[in-house]
């Protein structure tokens, strides 16, 4: 835990400074002090941290550079910048601010024992130290998730992780394994799993008081994605562990919801599976029956997530929601639109939207709506089958992905996001590795709907 709410005797303190403010501060200070910031080059830099000494000269307190705007980089960066112990703030900061430390303070030490540990910041009483404890939980959740490799996070190891999660919180989890998919209808489930060593899956999980207002998020738990037989080069399947990232981040949504005891009747659904290739491998030109009833003729095998993705949200459809979030790692198309960086959206309900991309700007998490753009249908069209999986031209690649999705929704209101997961580069409070992307937004687009 590195946001702490019991205080100790060594704490450190710790002041804000703005740039343009430098000189005019360092006026008030005494000369030991100017001195010391001079030969530690201090020019109040964001994150740039300064110490200035005691009486007696010995290093005692902080400064650190601000660029005066109130997101997770004004303390992000300070768990690994500073030196292990205990700091304060001596002025109020926000929730946000309070939180980029304690998302910056994340390392994924499993394989790998840590070199140190973080900084540890003492929460002020005024602050609700609850709420961020289970944010930093909840996304931290999230990134391990991802940050674990393929070997070990497996179908059968997503589907602990998730039945566990919902026992955690009284909940209840189906999983249905393998040929029971086909029992039930989720062929396009398993034929994109069934390849694989460990049997595809579709988990389950409900929460909450049947009388609350539904709501359901599903997320693509591909484990790993070969491509198929449409296999890619090595250079995309580097990084496809993370190609459950969808499933991680709507698990951690669903662990913040249920921690805040949100009054809501949730249901969480997440089709794990591996893409990988063996000679019961699904092909290029077969065509899937779905759990909607719709045909779909295979075009190319890594279109694989919004297969998994159409059986799942066809069944979340089927209970009439109020709304239904989908997160997904599915396209490269999107990442080629707004970058790594950013939360592509889709949605096919206007408030939805706007309240999803507000509260993303509110946060720090940022989202950008893209269109449901129905002319391009007409790529999804196939001569033997209801759709194609992937689209006859690469152009819009994310958008004709989210546009074979929303023949599985209905009118269902329903926010796609499509997601890279993944940090390219360590940013303050957002280390490089596994993360969640418009989780804390659509958390506090819940809360605002149907908060206590
Ligand atoms: N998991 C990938 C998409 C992906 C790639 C997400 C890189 C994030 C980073 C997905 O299953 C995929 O392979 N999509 C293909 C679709 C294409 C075959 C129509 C893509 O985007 O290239
Ligand atoms: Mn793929
Ligand atoms: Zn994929």
């Amino acid at each position: 835990m590195s946001l702490i709410t019991q205080t100790t005797d060594d704490v450190t303190s710790i002041q804000l400074i703005q740039p343009d403010r430098v000189d005019e501060w360092l006026a008030t200070q005494g000369g030991s002090a100017r001195a010391w910031l001079a030969k530690q080059q201090f020019r109040a830099g964001s994150g740039e941290v300064g110490w200035l000494p005691d009486d007696s000269g010995n290093p005692a307190s902080v400064v650190v550079g601000w660029d005066g705007q109130d997101n997770l980089a004004t303390l992000g960066g300070l768990p690994f910048t500073l030196a292990e112990g205990v700091y304060q703030l001596d002025q109020p900061l926000s929730e946000l601010q309070l939180l980029g430390w304690g998302l910056g303070a994340y390392q994924f030490d499993r394989y790998k024992e840590a070199k140190r540990q973080p900084a540890e910041l003492l929460v002020p009483e005024s602050q609700d130290a609850e709420h961020l404890a289970n944010s930093v939980a909840a996304i931290g959740l999230a990134r391990d998730l991802i940050n674990m490799p393929a070997d070990e996070l497996t179908p059968s190891r997503l589907a602990e992780e998730a039945v566990q999660l919902a026992d955690t919180h009284g909940g209840s989890a189906d999983v249905i394994v393998g040929d029971a998919l086909l029992a039930r209808n989720f062929s396009a489930i398993h034929a994109v799993g069934r390849a694989a060593a460990d049997a595809p899956r579709l988990i389950d999980i409900g929460w909450g008081h049947p009388d609350h207002p539904r709501i359901s998020l599903i997320g693509k738990g591909v484990c790993f994605d070969s491509g198929g037989l449409d296999i890619k080069p090595a250079s995309g399947m580097r990084t496809m562990k993370k190609d459950m990232g969808g499933a991680a981040n709507v698990l951690g949504l669903a662990q913040l919801i249920m921690a805040a005891q949100l009054p809501v009747r949730l249901r969480v659904l997440i089709p794990a599976v591996e893409n990988a290739i063996s000679g019961n491998a699904y092909r290029p030109g077969d065509i899937l029956s779905t759990y909607h009833g719709l045909t779909v003729e295979i075009d190319n095998t890594d279109a694989e997530g919004r297969l998994v993705m159409c059986d799942a949200l066809a069944l979340a459809a089927e209970d009439d929601p109020e709304l239904m979030l989908d997160y997904s790692t599915l396209t490269g198309s999107a990442r080629s639109a707004v970058g790594a960086e950013i939360a592509a959206m889709f949605s096919n309900d206007d408030a939805l939207a706007s309240g999803l991309i507000g509260a993303g700007t509110e946060l720090d998490d940022p989202i950008w709506r893209m269109p449901l753009h129905q002319p391009y249908e007409y790529l999804l069209k196939s001569h033997v089958a209801d759709t194609v999986n992937s689209a006859s031209s690469p152009y819009g690649g994310a958008i004709t992905a989210a546009l074979f999705l929303q023949k599985f929704v209905g009118d269902t209101p329903w926010a796609h996001f499509d997601i890279m997961a993944y940090n390219t580069r360590s940013r303050p409070g957002r280390p490089e590795g596994g993360e969640a992307m418009g989780v804390r937004a659509a958390y506090q687009y819940l809360r605002g709907r149907y908060g206590h």
